[in-house]
């Protein structure tokens, strides 16, 4: 789950998609990074660790990071939160087969209307919205591969 600061979008992305295996017995392994490095070794937001909560979930064992390159080898699929992180990502592939493990998080729920997640960082009233589309998104993605 790939987001730019990875403080707000992708540690929901995966907290909720790891509180969902978890409910379904399935073990995968899911982690989030940002392109970006300002948070690195940060806590998520805890605006997000707020909507998190108020779901049932934690997520304040969480600590960014940045992607890498082992995580193009290491991941099946990698899922950009928004359409800046999708061409990041991209671009750092090295070759057809890291570049195709790249998605767009929310184009696997049919007939969404938008690409992108948006960046809730300077919205405090974002944070709900960018936890109900991860959540359908996280749904339509057990319902694919679980
Ligand atoms: P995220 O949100 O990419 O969802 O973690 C942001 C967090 C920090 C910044 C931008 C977006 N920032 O500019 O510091």
């Amino acid at each position: 789950m790939v987001c730019l600061g990875n403080i707000c979008r992708s540690p929901l992305a995966e907290g909720i998609l790891k509180d969902k295996c978890k409910k379904k017995g399935l073990n995968w392994e899911i982690d989030s990074a940002g392109t970006g490095r300002w948070h690195v070794g940060s806590q998520p937001d805890k605006r997000s660790i707020e909507v998190a909560k108020n779901h049932g979930i934690d997520i304040t064992d969480q600590s960014a990071r940045s992607v890498n390159s082992n995580d193009y080898s290491y991941y099946d699929i990698i899922y950009a939160m928004d359409t800046m992180n999708l061409r990041d990502l991209k671009a750092w592939a090295v070759d057809a087969n890291e570049e195709g493990k790249i998605r767009l998080i929310l184009n696997e729920i049919d007939n969404f209307p938008t690409e992108s997640v948006p960046d809730p960082y300077f919205n405090d009233n974002g944070f709900e919205a960018v936890f109900n589309m991860l959540d359908k998104a996280c749904d339509a993605i057990i319902k694919k591969y679980g």
